[in-house]
């Protein structure tokens, strides 16, 4: 069992946390980004097995959700970027946030069979428990369900007026074909509600690389990109990781600011040929596949905006999307697209171009080492 499941394991029960409201950020109003640092709860994240940490930076990220609970979201939020970048980490943040500012939030991520009722209605939390319990493949799809269902009866029967609902993964839950359903009825429930509200979050993340195409055929969204970690936010995690440690410059240089990367490298004693291996195998990277496209990868390790020519191999450019290899078609780089900072127009150290980007060096790596080994 690979160590990514045992930890998500453990947290598999999930908690009906009727968590007591900070007041800290409670009738923040205008909250400039400035503040975002000192009033936010910090929630712990699991780093790597038995290693605790803090939720680190990401203040423009806070500053959005305290937007959305101000404003609320017009149509569904659809999180998508490199696998391991943060998403489910923003999404654990910002369901505590979003109970400081006065919401009752339901969290789910449908894959991991866990969830948190950030609510005192207990009812809600123990029904998000039962379906839990479930076996398996029954679990996810009734968390990804209920999630929906829950925030309706909190707003019709609880006479809730500020709801949140964040769902992690949910397209792998409920089979990428009804993603595009899912997110609709995330939509009917902000356009459509069973009872008027002064607030709504509905925010989805997904890694799953081909989500995008499927949910971008309709508009009943809005996908925003997120990156990897700055540079100075890397570096705060970086601080934090226990024991002796490469030097940062080094860090980044293989993770390109990925805090999964990081803690896979951490894992493996900073062996980064160990954690080229395993994505190598993770992504079945046979002799076969590398052989198929040879010419191609080749340019593609240079430089990754190879792809972008109007030449480039559609097959292939679909295969490095499904396998999370690359971002492909990558937005502007102006904040308003992102959630948090964007990523550098161009930075080839890292394997970023303009439009198309490696996930991250150490995936470019994993491609790189089979190409000279076949
Ligand atoms: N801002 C952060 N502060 C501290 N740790 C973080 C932060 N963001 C992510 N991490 C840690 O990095 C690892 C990967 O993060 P996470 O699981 O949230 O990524 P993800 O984008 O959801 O990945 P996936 O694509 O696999 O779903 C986790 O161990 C998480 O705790
Ligand atoms: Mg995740």
């Amino acid at each position: 069992m690979s160590q990514r499941r045992r930890a998500a394991l453990k947290t598999s029960r999930g908690s009906g946390c009727a968590s007591a409201a900070r007041p800290r950020l409670l009738g923040a109003g205008r909250l400039k980004y400035a503040d975002i640092e000192n009033a936010v709860r910090r929630i712990t994240l699991e780093f790597a097995p038995g290693v605790e940490t803090e939720f680190v930076d990401r203040d423009r990220a806070l500053a959005q959700v305290v937007e959305w609970a101000e404003k609320s979201t017009r149509w569904p939020i659809v999180i998508f970027g490199p696998e391991g970048c943060g998403k489910s980490a923003l999404l654990r943040q910002a369901a505590a946030m979003l109970r400081d500012l006065g919401y009752d939030v339901v969290y789910v991520d449908p894959l991991h069979r866990f969830f948190a009722a950030h609510t005192d209605v207990d009812e809600i939390a123990r029904k998000l428990a039962d379906a839990a319990s479930e076996a398996l493949g029954i679990a996810q799809l009734k968390l990804a369900t209920l999630a929906i269902d829950s925030i309706k009866e909190l707003l019709e029967r609880w006479g809730r007026r500020r709801v949140a609902v964040l769902v992690d993964e949910a397209f792998q839950a409920v089979g990428l074909d009804k993603a595009g359903i899912y997110v609709k009825s995330l939509l009917n429930l902000i356009e459509d509600p069973p009872r008027s509200y002064e607030g709504i979050v509905a925010v989805v993340a997904t890694s799953e690389g081909l989500t995008r195409r499927e949910i971008g055929r309709h508009r009943w969204s809005l996908a925003m990109p997120m990156w990897n970690m700055s540079r100075e936010g890397f570096r705060q995690l970086y601080d934090k990781v226990p024991g002796p440690k490469p030097p940062f410059e080094e860090a980044w240089r293989w993770a390109g600011g990925n805090p999964d990367v990081l803690s896979k490298l951490y894992t493996a004693n900073w062996d980064k040929d160990a954690v080229v291996t395993w994505l190598i195998r993770e992504k079945g990277l046979t002799p076969d596949f590398i052989a198929r496209w040879r010419g191609w990868l080749e340019r593609v390790v240079e430089d990754p905006e190879a792809l972008w020519s109007p030449d480039a191999p559609e097959e292939l450019i679909r295969q490095l999307v499904e396998r999370n290899l690359i971002l492909y078609n990558i937005y502007e780089r102006e904040q308003i697209f992102w959630v948090d900072q964007p990523p550098p127009e161009r930075d080839l150290e890292l394997g970023v171009g303009r439009d198309v980007a490696w996930q991250t060096p150490l995936h470019r790596e994993a491609v790189r080492r089979v190409l000279e080994a076949v």
